[in-house]
């Protein structure tokens, strides 16, 4: 195994690159609050293309005139990724979400059914022999207007095994080219959702020509290892979110998947298009214009992400990086590690401070600023470069009395 940030070692093959679908635009818009104006979208929507994400979910063309010129406009601008609209299983949301992606480059309707009991039984109070109706002809309509359909099985996670075959084949049989099995409320465990991918690949006839995908949120907590997870089943698509947000507790974090994926090579020898080193910007423009703040301990790229406080920690980062970090900063975009000044921080951590703030001390008066920034540190939550530099000079100018 290799800690190496930047190893190359595990080489992928075409069949284990991983297609990501970027839903920022649409699952990430229906995050309470997270509205975003249509330039706003044309903005990230250009962040995504030049991070080579490969599939835009621009948003769901039917939901409001706003979201079908936005989903048309960025179908026009977007240079490298499919662009894709969000369609029921109704013709006319099918029909609005080719009418606004007829002008990408490559466009896809993606369009999506229940097909658990639960759902079937309290929300859409039909039978299973109507859904399978359903997705025919709502599959066979889509394909009639792009070549690239997507067909969603909403809740397939609490979908027993059996239907679920039945509908994919349905699906396929009428012209879907990915197959996306959702765990729409997020219940799956990482071996069970593996295991619903690789059943249903090897009992749908047909399923070697088709990609699967994976949609998962995190109700659990357990968005981002069920994803992974569902690669050793065969997906290889995977939809997520920038920063993770989307409806309820969010979907997978996209700077998750990727970083996962490109710092843990060893076992999960996959490949991304992703320029890992735009993570960071993309993350503080879907902040910024969602106005949802990123936690500060968020994985790769929550502001403490690359910041040590503990005098054990800092140590080990000044004598060699690798101690205490399995990828580097610079590698997600984010300028450079820091080191907290606080009351865990210990010798080694001041003295750099010190230097980097100017300072040579001789080692009594080194002593002196070490105790009285322990006591300091020990009295205020956060110690800041002027602070440090206040008691120094302090100490500097009673040396002088
Ligand atoms: O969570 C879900 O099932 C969805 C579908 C529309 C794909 O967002
Ligand atoms: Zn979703």
């Amino acid at each position: 195994m290799t800690t190496d940030p930047n190893s190359t070692e595990v080489r992928v093959s075409d069949a284990d690159r991983v297609v990501i679908f970027d839903t920022t635009l649409r699952d990430g818009e229906q995050c309470p609050g997270a509205t975003m104006t249509y330039e706003e979208k044309l903005e990230v929507a250009e962040c995504l293309d030049q991070m080579g994400v490969d599939i835009i979910e621009a948003g769901f063309p039917i939901a409001s005139d706003g979201d079908f010129e936005a989903v048309s406009a960025i179908a026009g601008r977007v240079k490298n990724a499919t662009v894709a609209g969000l369609a029921r299983a109704v013709f006319a949301d099918i029909d609005r979400a080719g009418d606004a992606v007829k002008h990408a480059k490559r466009g896809r309707i993606h369009t999506f059914v229940s097909t658990s009991p639960i759902h079937l039984a309290h929300q859409m109070r039909k039978t299973e022999a109507e859904v399978l109706e359903i997705i025919t002809a709502t599959v066979t309509r889509a394909r009639n207007l792009v070549e690239d359909v997507e067909w969603s099985a909403m809740d397939a996670t609490r979908t027993g095994i059996d239907y679920l075959c039945q509908c994919v084949d349905a699906a396929i049989k009428a012209g879907a080219t990915t197959i996306n099995l959702p765990d729409t409320v997020g219940y799956a465990t990482p071996e069970e959702y593996a295991a619903m991918f690789r059943m249903v690949r090897e009992r749908v006839p047909s399923s070697d020509k088709v990609r699967f995908s994976t949609h998962c949120h995190n109700d659990l907590g357990l968005a981002v290892a069920n994803s992974l997870a569902a690669l050793d089943g065969g997906a290889r698509q995977i939809e997520c979110t920038i920063n993770g947000i989307g409806e309820r507790a969010g979907n997978a974090a996209l700077e998750e998947i990727v970083m996962a994926i490109k710092t843990r090579a060893d076992r999960l020898p996959y490949a991304t298009g992703i320029d890992a080193t735009m993570l960071s910007r993309a993350s503080r423009l879907v902040s910024a214009v969602t106005n949802f703040p990123v936690q500060y301990n968020k994985a790769i790229v929550g502001r403490n992400a690359f910041a040590h406080e503990s005098g054990i920690h800092q140590d080990g980062i000044l004598k060699y990086q690798q101690t205490y970090e399995i990828m580097t900063p610079e590698s997600v975009g984010v300028g450079k590690s820091s080191l907290v000044m606080g009351k865990h921080s210990g010798r080694n951590a001041f003295r750099s401070k010190l230097k980097e703030l100017g300072y040579e001390l001789g080692e009594n008066a080194f002593e002196d600023a070490f105790v009285r920034f322990k006591s300091l540190a020990d009295r205020k939550k956060h110690v800041y470069d002027e602070d440090i530099e206040a008691l120094v000079d302090e100490g500097i100018a009673h040396m002088h009395d």
